[in-house]
């Protein structure tokens, strides 16, 4: 199988992708890293990993959905079976999620539906929660709402500050997402409704 990671920004996920790659502990090609940005750290790590990137900005498009079809046909080019957001910034349009129907993850810092949005972890530590954590889940047209996979939770102490939370939620993050990744890769994941359902033994396709 082919995958390709979407990022925005850091890339750190995209890091952890990419070791896991390496090891062997994703056993799957990673075949394209895309980005809307092209200052990105993302792009930079995918160069230096020999990783082929892709960068497309939106200011030169008129529309979310001729942008999405751009993406769309370098996608289907490096024959891409599935795709993985990892710090990506844009809503997917519905045309794009019909393209990779149950083929697209994303990691979001919060125990979803809590704290959607673009700064769930600090919407969280201020809101006073005692528990937040990490969600991975599959991506439909709406955003941060798809079937969830996989959940860690964290604790908040009464020391901690939002960089401390921040630290931790990231090493979550790094930790747990390759091991979604691989689970899509060996079939492990069966959608029923909003439940996905882990399967015991691998199904490799
Ligand atoms: C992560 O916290 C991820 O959960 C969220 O965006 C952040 C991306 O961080 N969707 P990085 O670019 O992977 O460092």
């Amino acid at each position: 199988m082919k995958f390709s990671v979407f990022a925005s920004g850091n890339g750190t996920n995209l890091q952890a992708i990419i070791d896991a790659v390496k090891t062997g502990e994703i056993k799957a090609e990673l075949g394209l890293v895309f980005s809307d940005n092209k200052k990105s750290l993302a792009l930079k790590r995918a160069e230096e990993a020999g990783i082929k990137t892709l960068c497309l900005e939106y200011r030169n498009y008129t529309n979310k959905q001729s942008f999405d079809r751009d993406i769309v046909i370098a996608l289907k080019e490096h024959e891409i079976d599935f795709v993985v957001l990892a710090g990506y910034m844009r809503l997917l349009t519905p045309y794009f999620v019909e393209q990779f129907p149950r083929r697209i993850i994303n990691i979001h810092p919060s125990l979803l539906p809590s704290f959607k949005g673009i700064q769930g972890i600090k919407d969280a530590f201020t809101y006073g929660v005692k528990t937040t954590g990490v969600t991975v889940h599959f991506v439909d047209e709406k955003m941060d709402h798809g079937p969830i996979i996989l959940q860690e939770s964290l604790k908040i102490l009464s020391n901690d500050t939002l960089e401390s939370i921040e630290e931790k939620i990231h090493k979550i993050e790094h930790r747990i997402y390759p091991k979604a990744v691989q689970l899509f890769v060996e079939g492990r994941l069966r959608i029923k409704g909003r439940k996905v359902i882990v399967l015991d033994e691998p199904q490799f396709f």
